[in-house]
């Protein structure tokens, strides 16, 4: 438990683990840029009048613009757009270019693909700590049929619902749905149930999952450089940075070749080895032993085929 003055990345890690949605909020500025922010503090605030907020951090380089904008529209990304989150929150580049938009009446720079779009008239500015709390009225909804992404622990997943009792009774009775002869869905059920059980005894053992999947991926003495591990661990590049600084602390792993690679220490492949085998033991129970090898070798082989470039 954290008492006292609070840790800066210990409060991060925390507030990480609120699963948020994903939207990027964009603006004309005064001069006429289009400027745009990925932001997951997106929230309701009031019905009547619709009113929603955000906050956007006094470092960023388009604060002023959103303190100041008259209008501006707040997407609500879909599952599908992981690519733009990453866009839209990295700083020193021409985010709009390759960017599929329009200017609205306004002359607000809006997105053509989101789940929901909400066009917003300013409302109120208040000042908190280091962020601006921008408050606005929702002046039109544009919402699509899209699955939206979700942010949790500094990863991003997609919205999965949990089965509640009585639809779990009624799967078991169910025979044939179309859908139990997809792959997607029997990897997402697969994946779920399996990781609720997993994850719980990563919990146990004191190590998030985010340090987990970092050990993990440096479990067998490899080295590994930021990108390879980003990739392995679906984490963003702050969690990343966070989780590795947290791992460092406690003599887990170690940053090589003036930081640009990472490996585990000893004592970091002790801490996992024991996950390792619970995890085999659990995979083999769920799959049989025999067949688990042909299984994970034909899933690898999906991995490959459906790589981006
Ligand atoms: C998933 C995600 C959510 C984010 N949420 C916020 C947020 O709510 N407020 C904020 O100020 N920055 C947030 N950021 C970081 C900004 O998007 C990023 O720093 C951005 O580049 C700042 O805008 P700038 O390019 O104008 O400096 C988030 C980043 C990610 C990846």
């Amino acid at each position: 438990m954290t008492q006292g003055a609070i840790d800066a990345r210990e409060f991060r890690t925390a507030l990480s683990c609120f699963a948020t949605g994903v939207t990027v909020v964009t603006a004309r500025a005064a001069n006429g840029e289009d400027c745009g922010m990925t932001a997951s503090s997106f929230n309701s605030v009031s019905m009547d009048p619709p009113l929603v907020l955000w906050s956007v951090t006094k470092s960023a380089n388009s604060a002023d613009v959103f303190r100041h904008a008259e209008r501006y529209a707040i997407h609500v990304l879909g599952s599908d757009q992981q690519d733009l989150s990453n866009r839209f929150a990295t700083r020193g580049i021409d985010k709009f270019d390759g960017t599929d938009y329009q200017r609205d009446e306004h002359g607000v720079p809006v997105l053509n693909q989101h789940a929901v779009r909400f066009d917003c008239k300013q409302w109120a500015v208040y000042e908190g700590g280091d962020h601006w709390i921008v408050v606005g009225e929702v002046c039109r909804i544009d919402r699509r049929n899209k699955e939206s992404l979700v942010f949790c622990e500094g990863a991003y997943a997609t919205t999965n619902p949990i089965r509640t009792t009585n639809s779990r009774d009624q799967d078991t009775t169910e025979t044939g749905s179309p859908v139990d002869r997809l792959l997607l869905y029997n990897l997402a059920r697969a994946y779920r149930q399996m990781s609720q059980q997993f994850h719980a005894g990563v919990r146990d053992s004191g190590l998030s999952i985010p340090q987990w999947r970092i050990l993990a991926s440096l479990y067998g003495k490899v080295s590994r450089n930021m990108q390879d591990l980003q990739d392995r661990t679906f984490l963003d590049g702050e969690s990343l940075s966070d989780s590795i600084a947290g791992l460092q602390q406690e003599g887990l792993c170690q940053l090589n070749d003036n930081g640009s690679t990472v490996s585990g220490t000893d004592q970091g492949h002790e801490r996992v080895r024991h996950l390792f085998e619970h995890g085999q033991q659990q995979e083999q129970a769920a799959v049989g032993e025999n067949s688990l090898n042909d299984l994970i070798d034909q899933l690898a082989e999906v991995v490959k085929n459906t790589q981006s470039e």
